[in-house]
């Protein structure tokens, strides 16, 4: 599900326009990102990291459908964060209610990546029952 939040008011953001891959720490995946095919479009901002694990069978919970009005989609971007749309205002504020915050969390809904760096992402242990298992 996609859809846009009408009290957030952020510029839009370009998808990557180089490859990069994004490994998930802890599930021994690796997705080859191919700039050519962004962005797919379902869900969260486009080419954002919600977008990119959902096209790929990574089933990451997004209660709001990725609007930045939830923080169900909270993963830990563990390298290649530089490379990540900076949080904006929104996405800060909505984090604040994520359990398990660290310095390297983000809404996946709301990151996207530039393809400068390879990413790493942690998905929190309480939200891993989301993710399928089938596709490992
Ligand atoms: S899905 Fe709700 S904030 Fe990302």
């Amino acid at each position: 599900m996609a859809g846009v939040n009408p009290y957030q008011h952020s510029a839009p953001i370009a998808p990557a326009s180089t490859p990069f891959r994004v490994t998930l720490r802890g599930l021994a995946k690796v997705i080859a990102v191919n700039p050519q095919d962004l962005p797919y479009g379902r869900d969260g901002k486009a080419g954002s990291l919600l977008d990119i694990l959902m096209h790929n069978g990574v089933r990451v919970d997004h209660a709001c459908g990725g609007i930045c009005s939830c923080s169900t989609c909270h993963v830990i971007v563990r390298a290649g964060g530089r490379s990540c749309s900076p949080a904006d205002d929104s996405e800060e504020d909505m984090l604040d209610t994520a359990v398990g915050l660290t310095p390297q969390s983000r809404l996946a809904c709301q990151c996207v990546p530039d393809g400068s760096e390879d990413i790493e992402v942690e998905i929190p242990a309480w939200n891993r029952n989301q993710v399928s298992e089938d596709d490992f």
